[in-house]
């Protein structure tokens, strides 16, 4: 879909926000949403950690794996990952990250500066294309997934979530305080998704609607955001208003969550 952000709007965005985030969201630098059950409670960095156990298992990544990380951070698993992200901030920081961390695991983890619907890696290269929280920046999400199908070798896997529009009709509050804000629009309900990786020839494994999962992580960062406050009043409380608009929408159905795994 055409849309009035661009892809250098993105890379300004997270080069800007990344300090600010990881002042609140996870210092570690991980911004995606929490699949919370009973192991989690009401613990947000717990459910994120938990969305990471989900998807490492669902997906068989295993230590011979080698995974592309679409918008970077698959760094618990074990096994071989390259890391994409368009941010030159957030791979800078990734980089960094490396340091402190055992050679072997060094030598397992790449980061490179680059767009999911152009990659610089040759057909078939990867067992498993991995990806959470970055596929709604994308306006043509048609070419990331084609490129991700081109990229993954033979009954290689892609597992990501993404945000979905429940419904094409949404309000002028959901537009400005969530779409706008976020950067992004979709064409995509949870159900065209579905349709959407058929039609590029994936097999659909399993797809989970995590909606309500969103609502929760959402509810949790603004009280995680206005814990800050003593920081920049304006800063973190402006924050803490656009989640709970965030977590109005999903009651309203104006906004969703999906998990989808995929085999090529
Ligand atoms: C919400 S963050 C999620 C980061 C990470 N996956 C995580 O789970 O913490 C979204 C990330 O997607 C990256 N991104 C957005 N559009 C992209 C694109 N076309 N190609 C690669 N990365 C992109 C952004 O720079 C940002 O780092």
């Amino acid at each position: 879909m055409s849309s009035r952000f661009s892809e250098q709007d993105t890379e300004a965005f997270y080069d800007a926000e990344d300090a600010l985030y990881r002042s609140f969201w996870d210092r570690e630098g991980s911004l995606h949403w929490g699949w919370f059950d009973q192991t989690t409670g009401d613990d947000f960095l717990s459910a994120c950690i938990n969305l990471n156990r989900v998807m490492l298992e669902k997906a068989s990544i295993s230590p011979d794996s080698h995974v592309l990380d679409l918008g970077w951070l698959c760094r618990s698993a074990g096994c071989r990952v390259t890391g994409i992200d368009l941010s030159g901030v957030r791979i800078d920081n990734a980089i960094e990250s490396l340091a402190s961390q055992p050679p072997d695991v060094q030598g397992r983890l790449k980061f490179e500066k680059a767009s999911a619907t152009n990659l610089p890696f040759g057909d078939g290269a990867f067992s498993h294309v991995w990806s959470q929280a970055t596929i709604y920046h994308i306006h043509d999400k048609e070419k990331a997934l084609q490129e991700a199908y081109r990229v993954l070798a033979p009954g290689g896997y892609l597992v990501f979530d993404d945000l979905t529009k429940p419904r094409p009709d949404i309000s002028s509050d959901a537009r400005r305080y969530v779409y706008d804000r976020l950067l992004f629009d979709t064409d995509y309900s949870f159900t065209g998704y579905q349709d959407a990786l058929l039609g590029t020839g994936f097999q659909l494994l399993e797809s989970h609607d995590l909606s309500e999962h969103l609502g929760k992580s959402y509810s949790c960062l603004s009280r995680m955001a206005m814990a800050q406050r003593e920081k920049d009043p304006e800063v973190y409380e402006g924050l803490s208003r656009a989640y709970d608009q965030m977590v109005l929408a999903v009651e309203r159905q104006e906004l969703g969550w999906g998990m989808y795994i995929c085999q090529k």
